[in-house]
């Protein structure tokens, strides 16, 4: 391994947010020898990927049966392993009871409550075989079963419920327990699923979140459900409803009388058969299911948990991400279970009951390894550096960040004030679709130079490329799409039951490659610098949403006509959401009626997608044809002089339009704030 941990002399000084040109490029790294071993290794695991892959495949995983094929590639449909069978639950917990590590923690769980709990590897296994057993004999579920909807906190069942499924070979969904009860039956009914596992509340900033209440407005929404498990966690009664909903802990009880602990064979899953859905915002309306598979998911997110963190046994690690993302799912459950490694799975916002909350887990834990994203660190350093520096942080030995391009100033801040110097900040960019990371530093296989706000290379196996419009590498320093040209285990396989909008969205931009949907450039020395999405996707406080998902959500507000929503650069959250308005004949654009359509948008979707500022128009700048021209409004509300090409405008009065609503906006806000 190599410890050297160099980082340039100076930051590039142009900014990597989103939708701002890349000025100046950092000062160039000298191609050390670190860099140039990488980079060989790089390119020999191109050569032949499926021996690269095959390898890791059977040296990281288990299998029941080995495969007869690594790869079959009908472009864009990969699948991996082909014919070999696998759990991937087995792979997380039956084969560490052979070893000591039986004995080690898996999860230390804590909450904001200061509530806490203590799971062994052998304790998670007990847990999971309850609830399989549960979920095979009382609930009746099987690997022909859909989908079973998960929308639990961030507490220990949450994981056992994914691996429970995972252990019958159950596709599963987690739902974000953050998300409305109008997400949750969208998800619920695309799903299929027939079984909701939920708790009574979740515990977030000093509120309880009636999570039951909102599944059971769900539930009117979805009649498929024939029964809800549910995870009671205060002594105060929960509805219950007759028939269909039932008590976790009564229902678990149940097993004892029949054999004590009740245990499950793991079902053999042939490795392409669907471990789990993940639903995630795209450029269409409703989000779409991601659907990745067992066997090269699971190859896919050990083999990155090792490379990226790497992680030595004693470690102690946090992914301080929530398991609804697909950042839980890959590096807080399946990635560091498969490894063996004890992680922490906190509850709570993390800078509650007090600012120094994060910190104050990493001393009480010494945490080795902290993964968290852009926006929790620029949230915590408005707090200044005393609340870092109350803390003995010398345990870290590895930062990592995800979500979002990092600004070079936090990443210097993290660096300095957080790793005190010493750790590698691993910035890591993927999607919920790539299934694991896929262009960040690598301390396990040899730390490239690090420059703040660049994501260095992409990992081994992964052949990752900047194009320009025309489908070639974009020149040194010229921003373009990164685009990945060879399938690699962690993809996905599919959309949930449309392969053609698989195809169209992720395939037909560029013809035979991967299509993320980011800009990105590469500098002199060969660095990606990821700069945001390059379609109608936000990043807001890192979560993924969809322009035109938030203007349906408005637009089924009775008041409303038509509507445009664009990203507005947020120095805390990366992005908020401005919306532009055309109400109705009859609606007068009173400031209550803008409360009103927040809050419409808050139920529609979740607190996440609540727009910040709404702004009532008489008209949005569209094309002859009738298209909202979403560009021009995202470059009038951010202020852009120039709007680029406006050829194609139906009514120039539009623009005018929106940009009347953002000074009035500005004025308004200016005078609020003045003394
Ligand atoms: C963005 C999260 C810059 C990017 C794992 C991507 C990043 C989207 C980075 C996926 C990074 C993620 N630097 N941008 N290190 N990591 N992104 O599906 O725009 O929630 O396309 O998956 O996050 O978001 P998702």
């Amino acid at each position: 391994m190599e410890q050297k941990t160099n980082t340039t002399s100076s930051p590039p000084n142009s900014s990597t947010e989103i939708g701002t040109k890349f000025e100046t490029l950092p000062t160039s790294a000298k191609i050390i020898p670190v860099t140039q071993r990488y980079l060989q290794l790089h390119r020999n695991s191109l050569v032949n990927i499926e021996s690269f892959w095959s390898k890791i495949a059977q040296e990281e995983i288990d299998w029941f049966k080995h495969w007869d094929h690594t790869l079959e590639w009908n472009p864009p449909f990969a699948k991996w392993f082909v014919g070999g069978k696998l759990n991937a639950c087995f792979n997380c917990l039956d084969r560490h009871l052979q070893t000591s590590t039986r004995n080690k923690v898996a999860y230390y769980w804590e909450n904001e409550h200061g509530e806490r709990r203590v799971l062994s590897y052998q304790d998670m296994y007990f847990e999971v075989n309850k609830l399989a057993w549960l979920l095979k004999n009382e609930f009746k579920v099987s690997s022909e079963t859909s989908c079973v909807t998960i929308y639990l906190p961030m507490v220990p069942e949450l994981p056992i419920a994914m691996l429970a499924c995972a252990r019958l070979g159950v596709p599963f969904t987690v739902v974000f327990s953050g998300f409305s009860s109008q997400s949750l039956s969208g998800r619920i009914n695309d799903s299929r699923s027939d079984l909701l596992l939920t708790a009574d509340v979740g515990f977030r900033r000093g509120k309880t979140i009636p999570l039951k209440k909102i599944a059971d407005e769900a539930l009117e929404n979805a009649p498929g459900v024939r029964a809800v498990l549910v995870l009671k966690r205060r002594q105060e009664n929960v509805e219950m409803k007759k028939g269909r909903d039932f008590l976790w802990d009564e229902e678990i009880a149940k097993c004892k009388d029949i054999f004590s602990p009740p245990i499950v064979e793991p079902q053999p899953m042939e490795s392409n058969h669907p471990l789990y859905l993940l639903y995630s915002s795209g450029t269409t309306g409703k989000p779409k299911a991601i659907v990745h598979g067992t066997g090269g998911y699971l190859t896919y997110v050990t083999a990155t948990c090792k490379w990226v963190f790497d992680p030595s046994p004693s470690d102690i690690y946090w992914c301080a991400a929530d398991v609804g993302w697909v950042t839980g799912h890959s590096y807080i459950v399946f990635g560091p279970l498969s490894l063996g490694l004890t992680s922490i799975l906190y509850e709570g916002a993390f800078d509650f009951p007090t600012n120094d909350q994060l910190w104050k887990i990493v001393e009480n834990y010494k945490v080795n390894i902290l993964y968290t994203s852009p926006t929790a660190l620029r949230g915590l350093m408005k707090y200044g550096d005393e609340p870092v520096e109350r803390h003995e942080l010398s345990s870290l030995r590895v930062l990592g960040t995800v979500g979002e391009p990092i600004n070079p100033h936090v990443w210097k801040w993290y660096y300095e004030k957080v790793g005190g110097g010493r750790c590698p900040i691993v910035d890591t960019w993927w999607q919920t679709e790539t299934g694991g990371i896929m262009v960040s530093p690598s301390p396990k296989l040899g730390l490239v130079p690090l420059k703040p706000g660049s994501a260095t290379y992409p990992l081994p196996g992964i052949d990752a490329e900047v194009y320009d419009e025309n489908g070639v590498p974009a020149k040194v320093g010229e921003k373009g799409y990164i685009v990945i040209r060879k399938p690699w285990p962690g993809m996905l396989l599919s959309l949930w039951g449309d392969d053609e909008r698989y195809r169209q969205v992720y395939w037909s931009k560029f013809k035979g490659v991967y299509y993320a949907g980011d800009y990105c450039l590469r500098d002199e020395d060969g660095y990606f610098w990821l700069l945001g999405r390059a379609d109608e996707v936000l990043k807001v406080a890192g979560h993924r949403l969809g322009t035109i998902e938030i203007e349906d959500a408005l637009g089924s507000h009775p008041a409303v006509a038509e509507s445009a929503v664009a990203g507005k650069p947020d120095e805390i959250k990366g992005e908020t959401i401005a919306a532009f308005v055309v109400l109705r004949a009859g609606n007068l654009p009173t400031r209550e009626l803008a409360i009103e359509l927040t809050n419409h948008v808050r139920e529609m979707i979740g607190p996440i997608a609540t727009p910040s500022e709404i702004h009532f128009v008489k008209s949005l700048p569209k094309t002859r044809s009738g298209k909202i021209m979403r560009r021009v409004v995202k470059a009038v509300a951010n202020g852009m002089e120039n709007i680029g090409d406006i050829t194609t405008l139906e009514d120039e009065t539009s623009v005018e339009e929106v940009r009347r609503a953002v000074l009035e906006f500005e004025q308004e806000l200016r005078k609020a704030t003045s003394p």
